[in-house]
């Protein structure tokens, strides 16, 4: 599939439908993940529109975020959009000291600048909007991004419900790229330098209504 890029709408609907859902069980189980995100210095893989909103629930406040995402509507609306829900997140990144940076690339690309430098990375709903046989690349370059220690915390969906038509939109803004084998992660992750600390898996009791049957989580430390 060709990368489309997304458009502005898209990523402002996206936005708004994630803030509407943040206190179901579900939301609450993925956010509950970012717990796991720490330290000074963090990189948002994939960040999406809602970067400054998850510093709320990391395990610390950072000195330093940095986002990247493929898709320039993402970093447009990080900068620009006058939501009011993102405009709170912005000014509690600027009263806490937290320096930001949110760039518009493509994560699977190796980044000579980030090599030892973060203490957490993580991605929400990123994995999953990989090609299969880009995972491991991705996970060793990732790897050697982190501080010796330092962690990486993947959240994803899977078993899509979502109609053709949804998943066709979701695969050419490369926000999904079909469901992925959740063991199989793990494996990925082992077989790149990271031991595995935690995993779960939270079974969607309406997973039509929802439109996604798992979401699963593992933090994986640098070895
Ligand atoms: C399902 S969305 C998740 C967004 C955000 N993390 C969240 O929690 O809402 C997947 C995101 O990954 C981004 N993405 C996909 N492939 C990427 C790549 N190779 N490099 C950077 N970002 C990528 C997409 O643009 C999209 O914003």
């Amino acid at each position: 599939v060709e990368h489309v890029e997304a458009p502005l709408s898209y990523v402002e609907h996206y936005y708004e439908a994630d803030l509407a859902e943040r206190d179901i069980p579900e939301s609450r189980f993925y956010l509950s993940w970012l717990k796991n995100v720490k330290g000074k210095s963090i990189l948002s893989i994939g960040c999406g529109p809602n970067l400054y909103d998850d510093c709320q629930f990391f395990g610390n406040i950072p000195k330093e975020l940095i986002g990247v995402d493929i898709n320039r509507a993402n970093i447009e609306f990080l900068k620009k959009s006058k939501n009011p829900n993102l405009e709170e997140a912005r000014k509690f990144m600027a009263e806490n000291n937290v320096k930001t940076e949110a760039l518009v690339g493509d994560v699977t690309k190796p980044n000579k600048d980030y090599i030892n430098r973060f203490d957490s990375i993580y991605g929400l709903g990123v994995f999953c909007a990989f090609r299969q046989d880009k995972l491991k690349e991705t996970f060793m370059l990732l790897n050697s991004y982190l501080k010796p220690g330092g962690v990486l915390v993947d959240v994803d969906w899977t078993e899509c419900q979502l109609s053709q038509e949804e998943r066709q939109r979701k695969s050419e803004y490369l926000f999904y790229n079909g469901d992925q084998e959740i063991s199989k992660m793990g494996r990925l992750m082992e077989e790149s330098n990271f031991l595995i600390t935690k995993r779960q898996v939270y079974d969607v009791p309406n997973k039509e209504a929802y439109g996604w049957g798992k979401i699963y989580g593992y933090v994986a430390k640098k070895k």
